[in-house]
């Protein structure tokens, strides 16, 4: 790593923690409270048995909010690092990544952001790693945990 690209990092790094935290505080002002807070409920995903031996699968998970059945799609990786969950949605401007097993690496299809198999950047214009979301194993189903409004997740 030169010097340039090591401070060009920093200085990305920098400007994108300034920017979400006046995004974060911003948004904090604009709702109301009920809105804010949030409870963290897991979702149902898959049975234990469906998990990837090794490697990387796609998986849905599902949830109701406010009476509406919603589904999303998760990244199940199970490597050397253990068995965990990555958002799909490019840390860019929220594409959804897919999967190149060729490559081994997420690939954005907006921008060309890579991903490696853990969710960190390999290249192009993502300023963090894809997020990694909670998940638990119970009574031999996988679940997949989520932030929702308390409201909704009571
Ligand atoms: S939205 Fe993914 S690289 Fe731009």
């Amino acid at each position: 790593m030169t010097r340039r690209n090591f401070l060009t990092g920093t200085a990305k790094a920098i400007v994108t923690a300034i920017v979400t935290g006046v995004m974060a505080v911003a948004a904090y002002f604009m709702y109301p409270a009920g809105l804010r807070a949030r409870a963290m409920v897991y979702c149902d995903c898959m049975d234990e048995d469906a998990l990837p031996k090794k490697g990387v699968k796609r998986a849905e998970y599902r949830y109701k909010l406010k009476g509406n059945e919603m589904a999303h799609s998760v990244f199940i990786v199970n490597d050397e690092r253990g068995v965990y969950a990555l958002s799909p949605v490019c840390t860019h401007l929220g594409c959804l990544v897919n999967y190149n097993r060729l490559k081994n690496e997420f690939i954005c299809p907006c921008h060309g952001g890579k991903y490696d198999v853990s969710g960190k950047v390999i290249s192009g214009p993502p300023p963090a790693p894809l997020t990694r979301l909670p998940l638990k194993i119970e009574n031999g189903r996988v679940y997949i945990g989520i932030m929702l409004p308390a409201t909704a997740a009571a």
